[in-house]
């Protein structure tokens, strides 16, 4: 298993270019299950989650080529899916194989997906996913821990989420598109990955209005065909070096990013103090505060500021001045790097889901052990200003959605490297 060792106190400077985003080609993977044409998704991310999909196409029988390695483009086609079903060993490393429900149901008839379980995070169900499919006329059963759905073909309907979730909405829309008739969502999620997926769909010829907006309308067609799509850059991504910037004292330029995407992340950084500007459509400039101060984060779906940003937030409050507030809404778990910052030094309290960060307190290094993805990135962040050397355990949960974190942040002046147990 690899470690991270991070020599701490280096200022961050120079240019970082950001990869194209896991959480919206994942989706415009698996929509290209939606055709027997060749879909080809260009600036894709070099990250596990990406791989585990491919894997997960692959075991369907689906045929996936790529010109260049590490990968940054696929060409998918699934012309012959002979095995409808997302089995338990792959959705068990990656919640995000439910994504393939709604298109196998809605072209083939028929889906077998293993149910993800439960997840550092919080427990994370799929309920909604499963009411909606069934509005939509799906025969559904539970049965071995795999959810099955049966349809001849789906019917358009109305469905309201009851709560806004981001997989829910793409999976849905992306059955949607082949059933007959209009489908209506309402309270659908407003995530920048939503009308990107859109996008990706209208070009395989389905008709939608609305997508990026609490209502979609989708006119049910009955085929779809091929197309090339370019995935938008990874916001999270570009938050994560964001923080990097900010919390070394740094000055860094990032570019291929879209910094319409980070407008309530930008907005927090700049109350702290953090100097941001954008460099054309596609850079961001970030310079840190003179003096850093306490800013309050409350986590919301888009366009709020993303659960996916609170770890590396709660980090930048570590260093700074005054007492920041952060409340997590989305995930009822989603505070376990709190107590590794703790050990490295930090003051941080939990009450429920608020966390209450006093600042600044200098951090020490210290072995620490990653428990998600983006608890990892906010212990990177961390170990990035911490006195001495941090070791950070169980990487494997930052290479599920950082392209090469370590060289990255080495390129800009970080002393990080990738130690494995063998080396
Ligand atoms: C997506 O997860 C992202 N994953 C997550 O990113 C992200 O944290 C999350 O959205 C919130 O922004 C991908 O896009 C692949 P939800 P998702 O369904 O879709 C509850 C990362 O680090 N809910 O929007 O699974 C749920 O429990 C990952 O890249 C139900 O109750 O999240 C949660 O409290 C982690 N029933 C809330 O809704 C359901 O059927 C929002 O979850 C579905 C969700």
């Amino acid at each position: 298993m690899d470690r991270f060792k991070i020599e701490g106190g280096r200022r961050l400077e120079g240019t970082v270019r950001i990869s194209g985003a896991k959480n919206a080609a994942l989706p415009a993977m698996a929509a290209a299950l939606l055709t027997a044409e060749p879909v080809r998704l260009q600036n894709i991310p070099h990250v596990r989650d990406i791989i585990t999909m491919a894997k997960l196409l692959a075991h369907m029988r689906c045929h996936i080529e790529s010109p260049d390695l590490p990968p940054s483009e696929f060409t998918i086609r699934a012309e012959t899916v002979s095995h409808a079903e997302a089995p338990y060993e792959l959705v068990k490393t990656m919640r995000a194989s439910v994504l393939t429900l709604g298109p196998l149901v809605a072209r083939f008839g028929y889906a077998r997906v293993s149910l993800p379980g439960g997840c550092a995070i919080g427990s994370r169900p799929i309920d909604l996913h499963i009411q909606a499919l069934e509005k939509l006329g799906a025969a559904i059963s539970i049965d071995h821990g795999y959810v099955e759905a049966r349809a001849k073909r789906l019917r358009g309907t109305t469905f309201r989420f009851p709560k806004i979730t981001v997989t829910g909405t793409e999976n849905i829309l992306t059955a949607a598109v082949l059933a007959e008739g209009e489908t209506i969502l309402e309270n659908a999620a407003l995530e920048p990955e939503i009308p990107d997926l859109a996008e990706l769909l209208t070009k395989m010829g389905a008709k939608i209005e609305g997508a990026g907006t609490p209502t979609i309308r989708v006119l049910g067609v009955e085929k779809l065909h091929g197309a090339t799509h370019v995935v938008i850059p990874d916001r999270i991504e570009t938050g994560t070096f964001l923080v990097a910037g900010a919390i070394t004292g740094g000055e860094l330029l990032l570019t291929n990013c879209d910094p319409r995407h980070l407008g309530a992340v930008i907005d927090r950084l700049k109350e702290c103090g953090v100097e941001i500007r954008c460099e054309g459509q596609r850079g961001l400039r970030v310079r840190a505060a003179k003096r850093l101060v306490a800013a309050d984060v409350t986590t919301e779906e888009f366009p709020g500021f993303a659960t996916d940003m609170q770890a590396q937030f709660m980090a930048l409050a570590t260093q700074a001045h005054g007492i920041s507030h952060i409340r997590e809404t989305i995930f009822e778990n989603r505070y376990l790097h709190a107590s590794e910052m703790v050990r490295m030094g930090a003051n941080i309290t939990i009450e429920g889901n608020l966390a209450v960060v006093t600042g600044p307190t200098p951090l020490t290094g210290a072995p620490v052990t990653a428990s998600d993805l983006r608890a990892s990135a906010g212990l990177v962040l961390a170990g990035l200003v911490a006195n001495n050397t941090t070791w950070i355990d169980r990487v494997y949960h930052i290479d599920r959605g950082y392209e090469r974190i370590e060289d990255k942040l080495r390129s800009v002046g970080a002393r990080i490297e990738r130690v494995s147990d063998a080396g």
